[in-house]
């Protein structure tokens, strides 16, 4: 029997990556941060570009419109509880997410922010756009070089259900 979702409930069905979006500077603890998010998505093949939807509140963001540049690390279980965790629930306008996690952190290739050398794969973006979307900012980038580290499974996980979905 079909039932009436409201529009927050449905949502809450979609599949969501599990994701960290580092910015700033590598070199300057002050400069830098991080955050957990889920609202990530390819947009575009040519050129390639990926999407990531932030709250206006985010130090993250800050730092993101501050240098135009931004890395997408896709979470797999070494970093999941990081991703949770510190990541996910702290401001790094207070804290160096990167000191306090003791992560392995490395200055992208071709971006300044940090990357995570626990991350499957690093995304490493310039960024071309930004635009309001209700109460949260679409930050736009193009993928300008790109990382490997390993071959953990990127966790996919629906909210309100902790089970995880693997690839
Ligand atoms: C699983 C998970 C997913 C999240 N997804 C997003 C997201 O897509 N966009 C967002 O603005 N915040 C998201 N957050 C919240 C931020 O990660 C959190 O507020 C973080 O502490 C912000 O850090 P910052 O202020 O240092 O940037 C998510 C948190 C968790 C735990």
């Amino acid at each position: 029997m079909p039932a009436k979702l409201s529009p927050m409930d449905a949502l809450d069905y979609l599949p969501q990556p599990l994701i960290i979006i580092t910015a700033g500077d590598f070199e300057n603890s002050k400069q830098r941060g991080g955050m957990t998010a889920a609202w990530v998505s390819r947009v575009s093949w040519n050129p390639p570009l990926v999407m990531v939807s932030i709250a206006p509140s985010r130090y993250t963001l800050e730092l993101v419109e501050a240098y135009k540049e931004f890395a997408v690390n896709i979470v797999g279980e070494r970093l999941e509880e990081v991703a949770y965790g510190i990541f996910g629930s702290k401001s790094g306008k207070y804290i160096d997410k990167f000191s306090e996690s003791k992560v392995k952190t490395k200055k992208g290739e071709k971006i300044k922010a940090p990357v995570l050398e626990d991350a499957i794969v690093v995304l490493e973006c310039k960024l071309t756009k930004t635009c309001e979307a209700g109460d949260h900012i679409l930050v736009i980038g193009e993928v300008v070089s790109a990382t490997k580290f390993n071959n953990e499974d990127p966790i996919v996980f629906v909210y309100g259900n902790s089970a995880k979905i693997k690839r």
